[in-house]
């Protein structure tokens, strides 16, 4: 009797330590794409984001608490971000979001977070529309209107006088991309020889090619993302175009080479951050990323790495996860040294922050320039 009455006890004890433990624990929710269309994006940002908490956790955590980061896969489809983003909230009861790189990701979340007054960082959506949801969306990379006006400006400087525009009408990001190329490539004197579209998930842009290259461009500017964007590169090689294609970040990844191969050889892209960097930041993150990961980091990795840093530097200088407390910090960050540069985030929530041009030669990448805004 006696024995089992100690057991009960010691039972209650450590459930209730084990309770605490658990309370004390800072909940922060991350929704990525780790399967399906845009796997690579996903699966790079929530490594980059899980080596930042567990250096966090591993030097004490923050306001002496340890963070868990709790990640659920939106699979590249419509309609899950709402429904995981919910989740996080109600059942989790994260105090903050992480995600999505994808706009479309992003916007869908972004009005259930504001709902909801969690703090949501996305660390790679670059459509204006974001942040523009409200005061609670905060993301910590560039936006697009900057991002064309680099691909312009880069394209100009290259001579290149008529370019096509092939866009991914599905996507957020690819149709305010072209948009916002558009608008400063022919405010500069650039001619667009023809505009053709595609939707996520084809797989066939012979139609669309053949008519782009009856316009006699000296390049093509596709602003998708790697998978159609792969295929799209080979297509044009058989199809005999030698104009080089231009995009954005949405190209990033190994991804994009492994179907490419060398398809790709010539063109360029904008993009946020290259492993190739010199600088020490750059050099000590690929190599702690490597040891735990072996591969080398892309830029979703880098951003997911200093989305999740962001918030810690918040929760720490709010001093609380109080949320409007949190929103406030997370508003008021300056010059936060991140691997993909120094973070403000100003009056729209937005980080003004350097861009940089990549090319691809042998079928790798190959830095080119950094941008400043
Ligand atoms: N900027 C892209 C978007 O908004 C996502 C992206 C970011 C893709 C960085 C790759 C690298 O949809």
């Amino acid at each position: 009797m006696k024995r089992s009455l100690f057991l009960k006890s010691l039972l209650t004890l450590a459930c209730s330590t084990v309770l605490a433990q658990a309370q004390d624990e800072i909940i922060v929710g991350e929704f990525a794409s780790l399967t399906g269309g845009s796997a690579s994006f996903g699966q790079s940002s929530h490594k980059g984001t899980q080596l930042a908490i567990d250096e966090l956790n591993a030097s004490g955590g923050v306001l002496g608490r340890k963070l868990k980061l709790i990640t659920e896969d939106d699979q590249s489809v419509a309609g899950q971000p709402a429904t995981i983003v919910r989740k996080l909230i109600a059942q989790d009861k994260a105090i903050a979001i992480l995600g999505e790189v994808a706009s479309s990701k992003s916007l869908e979340a972004a009005p259930i977070c504001q709902q909801n007054k969690v703090p949501m960082i996305s660390p790679a959506s670059t459509n204006p529309k974001v942040t523009e949801t409200g005061d609670y969306i905060f993301r910590i990379c560039f936006i697009d209107p900057f991002q064309g006006t680099v691909v312009s400006k880069f394209a100009l400087s290259k001579g290149y006088k008529n370019i096509a525009v092939l866009t991914d009408v599905k996507q957020d990001y690819s149709v305010g991309l072209a948009e916002f190329f558009v608008k400063h490539f022919t405010a500069n004197g650039g001619t667009i020889t023809k505009e053709q579209k595609y939707a996520t998930g084809d797989k066939d842009f012979k139609a669309q090619l053949t008519s782009l290259k009856s316009g006699k461009p000296d390049a093509i500017f596709v602003p998708g993302y790697y998978g159609e964007v792969a295929l799209l590169a080979r297509q044009a090689k058989q199809l005999g175009i030698k104009a080089p294609l231009l995009g954005g970040d949405g190209w990033v990844g190994d991804s994009l080479l492994k179907v490419a191969g060398n398809a790709l050889d010539g063109s360029f892209f904008s993009s946020h951050f290259s492993a190739e960097d010199k600088s020490p930041e750059v050099q000590g993150f690929v190599k702690k990323y490597q040891a735990k990961y072996t591969d080398v980091p892309d830029d979703m990795a880098a951003l997911g790495y200093d989305s999740a840093m962001i918030l810690a530097d918040a929760i720490k200088r709010a001093g609380s996860t109080d949320s409007a407390k949190l929103r406030d910090a997370i508003a008021a960050t300056k010059d936060f040294k991140g691997i993909t540069g120094n973070i403000t985030i100003d009056e729209k929530r937005n980080a003004s922050k350097s861009a940089v041009m990549m090319t691809i030669t042998g079928g790798a990448f190959k830095f080119v320039e950094t941008v400043a805004p």
